[in-house]
């Protein structure tokens, strides 16, 4: 086995239905976050880690994920013609920023199904899987955290963040113990989706970043369809922890639900009041109306 992770899976074959009616027609993947699709948040993360390959599962009617990430003739025609160089310039890096393969995901399934149409692109090789939904704010990429600590362990990786009270109920919840001399660190010992506060095992939420190793392929394809008709990737992840190590690792940064309404709205704000060209304005406008 390559001990390399090369390849990341993008999820982005879901329904999108929190953010109904933005996403009857558009993808929720290409809902903007100030003036980019989610999905590239989560593009720039990977290639910033080292990432060669990018595989996007898509769907029905995520067409517009394609063309983003494809040469626009037209609008770089026009562009070129106008003399807008640094609008050229923006269009031109979204088609060349990494190798890109799609493969269309027939049904929304399950994210454990999502995750297996990847199997034959990917081989016996590990790989990252990066939920688009979830845009990461952090110094270093987030996935690029995870892949250390995989080439260290050699084992799974699932990100988690820490959350105090009862707001854990809404998360997949990791059991484990914290590792004695990295407090980052977790030894997976199994997971439960939306506990009760009192139940939770304990504060790591996990969150839409994957390190898997190619076992997981195997074991999907044994488990079976859970409640609703989805293969869950959880129950991917709770069967290959009985035959190899899995690791919980509680990422340096800032997660937010993109894929929400008001987690959506949250991102806005942070990632608009961070950038130089309108910080400052912006700012000020936001204490104008809570003022
Ligand atoms: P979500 O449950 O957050 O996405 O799945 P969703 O189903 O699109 O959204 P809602 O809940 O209806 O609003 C997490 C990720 O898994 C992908 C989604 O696209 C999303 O990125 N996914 C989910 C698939 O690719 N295929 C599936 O069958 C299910």
């Amino acid at each position: 086995m390559s001990k390399r992770v090369r390849t990341a899976v993008f999820p982005a074959g879901g329904l999108g239905t929190r953010f109904l009616p933005a996403t009857k027609v558009i993808p929720k993947e290409m809902l903007a976050l100030v003036d980019k699709p989610i999905i590239q948040y989560g593009v720039e993360e990977a290639i910033a880690a080292g990432i060669e390959h990018i595989i996007f599962i898509t769907g029905r009617g995520k067409g517009a994920m394609e063309d983003h990430f494809d040469i626009s003739y037209e609008l770089d025609a026009t562009l070129e013609r106008k003399g807008k160089r640094e609008l050229l310039e923006v269009s031109r890096k979204i088609s060349s920023m990494a190798r890109i393969s799609y493969v269309r995901q027939k049904e929304p399934m399950g994210l454990g199904h999502a995750v297996l149409c990847a199997k034959q692109l990917i081989g016996d090789e590990p790989f990252a899987v990066i939920l688009p939904d979830d845009v990461i704010d952090a110094p270093t990429p987030c996935i690029g955290q995870m892949m250390k600590v995989y080439d260290e362990l050699e084992g799974s990786v699932l990100a988690t963040m820490t959350i105090e009270g009862p707001a854990i109920s809404a998360y997949g919840v990791l059991a484990g113990a914290q590792d004695a001399s990295n407090p980052r660190l977790y030894n997976c010992t199994g997971m439960v989706e939306k506990p009760k506060f009192e139940e939770a095992p304990s504060k790591q939420a996990i969150i839409g970043r994957y390190i898997l190793t190619p076992g997981i392929f195997a074991i999907l394809e044994k488990t079976g369809f859970g409640a609703g008709g989805e293969l869950q990737l959880t129950d991917g992840i709770l069967a290959l922890l009985r035959e190899e190590k899995v690791y919980g690792y509680t990422f340096e940064g800032k997660r937010f639900d993109a894929g929400d309404k008001f987690g959506m709205l949250q991102a806005t704000v942070e990632f608009a009041l961070k950038r130089p060209e309108f910080g400052e304005r912006f700012r000020a406008f936001l204490q104008s109306v809570i003022a």
